[in-house]
């Protein structure tokens, strides 16, 4: 009846209020975004001090935006940059933050209570026809939706890390979620200039289920004495074209990161148990705080 109802109104229906929850790195990344591409943002997190890191990271990413996109032109650089600014509001207040959206994208915690939690809450305050869409890498889409009344406005839209750099987006469909749900969504992707993959509910989707086994393989190749992880770095490099190589991927993705989705993979059970094997150095690097990039340290030294 709601998809019924949905796709009655839906030709008229067009996506201008955004508002995204979380102000990490994703979420600051995908708010830099929407807003550079013309679209009302709305930035929501628990406290100031999240906002104003979350500010702090559109900042740095929008100046290096800027000028790779007007390289001598310092008031076009001052244009984008204040004309992105413009669009974007923010807002410690969850239930007030959903008011005006037509799109909420959630990129909290990855954590299916917390995120069940934010979206039930979401879905008695937020307009009847607003689309929720979860930036999970690692949660089921369909688990989450069931926390709302809107299952057929309910999909998944996975940004990549650093989300004002990479092309792609996924956007993942449960067996609820309507076409015209996935129509709009593509249209906004297309908004933003990037490019839309469609893919199942299903483990990691398409790039995290390819590129976390290799990451994993990767690591437990260096354990089993086989290469240096300087020598798979560069052997990935220069002879599979892979920008980063997968020990420099791990420490930009971070390794927390890497170590929650594969230790959810496992107990999951879905996944082929030999591609989502431990590693000892991978347990022990996370263990005593090294988690990449973020930290200072990882896999290499960054300083
Ligand atoms: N905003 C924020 N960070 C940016 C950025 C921007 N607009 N542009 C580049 N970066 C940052 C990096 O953090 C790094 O930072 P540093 O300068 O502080 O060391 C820097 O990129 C390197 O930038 P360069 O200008 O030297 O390099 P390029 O711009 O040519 O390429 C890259 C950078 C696009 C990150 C490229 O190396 C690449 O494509 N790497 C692979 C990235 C990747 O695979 N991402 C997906 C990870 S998986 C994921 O996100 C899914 C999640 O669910 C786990």
């Amino acid at each position: 009846l709601l998809s019924h109802n949905f796709s009655s109104t839906s030709n008229n229906y067009a996506v201008q209020n955004i508002s995204v929850y979380g102000s990490g790195l994703m979420g600051a990344g995908i708010v830099q975004v929407a807003a550079q591409y013309g679209f009302k943002v709305t930035m929501v997190d628990l406290n100031q001090e999240f906002i104003d890191r979350g500010k702090e990271i559109i900042n740095a990413s929008l100046k290096r935006v800027a000028k790779k996109q007007h390289k001598d032109d310092k008031a076009a650089q001052n244009a984008l940059i204040e004309y992105t600014w413009s669009n974007i509001e923010t807002d410690i207040d969850s239930v007030r933050g959903a008011e005006k959206a037509d799109l909420i994208v959630e990129a909290i915690v990855e954590n299916l209570q917390t995120k069940q939690n934010l979206f039930q809450q979401l879905d008695k305050v937020a307009k009847p026809n607003a689309i929720f869409a979860s930036n999970t890498s690692s949660l089921p889409i369909s688990e989450i939706a069931k926390a709302t009344q809107r299952q057929d406005k309910f999909a998944g839209l996975h940004f990549f890390n650093p989300v004002p750099q990479m092309k792609l987006v996924e956007i993942i469909k449960t067996s609820q979620t309507s076409k015209e749900t996935y129509k709009i969504l593509n249209d906004v992707i297309m908004k933003m200039e990037k490019a839309p993959v469609i893919c199942k509910d299903t483990p990691g989707f398409i790039v995290n289920r390819l590129l976390v086994p290799y990451l994993m393989e990767s690591i437990r190749l260096v354990e089993r004495g086989e290469a240096s992880m300087k020598d798979v770095d560069t052997a990935m490099k220069l002879g599979a074209g892979m920008p980063m190589g997968p020990f420099e991927l791990c420490d930009f993705v971070g390794l927390d990161t890497l170590k929650s989705i594969v230790d959810g993979w496992r107990k999951d059970g879905k996944i082929d148990a030999n591609l989502v094997a431990t590693s000892k150095i991978l347990d022990d690097l996370v263990e005593s705080g090294h988690l990449g990039r973020k930290s200072g340290k990882g896999f290499h030294k960054y300083v």
